[in-house]
């Protein structure tokens, strides 16, 4: 008879089945990893983006109020800066609210909305257009944390990036800069608005993250509903605890998923044990000072940096040149 070690020994070692999606091996080698991780495009199902439209009307998270506090009073500058658009190219759309206020003062002839978060995406665009018949909405489902890839019936002239919501927040200060750059080249003759959250006290930017009525842990843990669906991994919600604080050291909040007890999850080509208290890393959310943003925008390479603030200090909107 086989020792449970010696049985061990004998397990074939698992590896992912043959002609899986570049996405479910992303997981597969994300959760398997010390820490274990998984990507933050992976909060953004259906469910996960209705749930991120419900937080950014959370008294807690002020970044949405704030970014459209600075669009409303400072629109018409931002305008003037950004001169004639042609092409509006909305990065993470999501819902397509930050943009459709700023159609009235922007005046693009076409709109091109970015989301991986494809049939969310897809309807936001249909309630568009019967508003708007004059402007051509050509929505793009697409992951574009790797680059972004354009049709080619995009027209190339005048494009203006529009980058709201401090997602840029969400990549590391290297992948950071790489997207910067990556967007620059696609617009030689345009632009960037960018909207970036700013460096202020724990006592802000926590309950931000973690708000009383506990939406965010809900977007957090809806997550492992959406693995769950992608890698057929058997995620137990209730066995997981949202977990979110400031790292102030490196100017980022950070959300985990903490399991409450030992235990383990499978999915087909993989599996994992957990130690009681273990984490799974799930967002990077990286807050600036104004002086460090503006440097990478001029490290990617951009020009005639400006920028606005809300009446707090709290975020601050940049328009860049390529
Ligand atoms: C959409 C990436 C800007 O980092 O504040 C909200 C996502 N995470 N609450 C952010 C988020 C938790 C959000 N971004």
């Amino acid at each position: 008879m086989l020792t449970p070690s010696a049985r061990l020994a004998a397990a074939p070692p698992l590896s992912p089945p043959p002609g899986w999606s570049a996405e479910r091996l992303e997981l597969h080698h994300g959760l398997l990893d010390r820490p274990a991780h998984i990507d933050p495009k992976f909060l953004y199902d259906a469910l996960g983006s209705s749930l991120f439209a419900a937080i950014t009307q959370l008294p807690e998270y002020y970044p949405t109020r704030c970014e459209a506090e600075i669009h409303a009073a400072h629109g018409a500058a931002i305008a003037r800066h950004a001169g004639a658009v042609e092409t509006l190219l909305d990065l993470g759309a999501g819902d397509c609210a930050k943009a459709e206020r700023l159609f009235p003062v922007l005046r693009p002839r076409r709109y091109v909305p970015i989301d991986i978060s494809t049939d969310y995406l897809e309807a936001a665009a249909r309630r568009l257009r019967p508003a708007y018949p004059e402007l051509r909405v050509t929505p793009l489902g697409q992951d574009f944390s790797q680059g972004l890839s354009l049709p080619t019936d995009i027209p190339s002239a005048r494009r203006l990036f529009f980058y709201p919501g401090s997602s840029i927040g969400n990549l590391n200060p290297d992948d950071a800069l790489a997207m910067l750059r990556h967007v620059r080249g696609l617009c030689p003759d345009g632009g960037l608005l960018i909207g970036v959250d700013r460096v202020k006290p724990r006592e802000v930017l926590e309950p931000a993250y973690d708000d009383a009525l506990r939406l965010t842990a809900a977007f957090n843990l809806n997550l492992l509903r959406h693995v769950n669906a992608l890698l057929a991994s058997d995620f137990q919600v209730e066995d997981w605890r949202h977990v979110a604080l400031y790292n102030a050291e490196r100017s980022r909040i950070e959300m985990h998923l903490e399991a409450r007890r030992a235990l383990r999850v499978r999915w087909p080509g993989g599996e994992r044990a957990f130690q009681a208290g273990e984490r799974i890393h799930t967002e990077n959310s990286y807050k600036f000072t104004p002086d460090a943003f503006q440097g990478l925008l001029e490290r990617a390479g951009y020009r005639d940096v400006r920028h606005w603030s809300d009446t707090r200090g709290w975020f601050s909107v940049f328009l860049a040149h390529a």
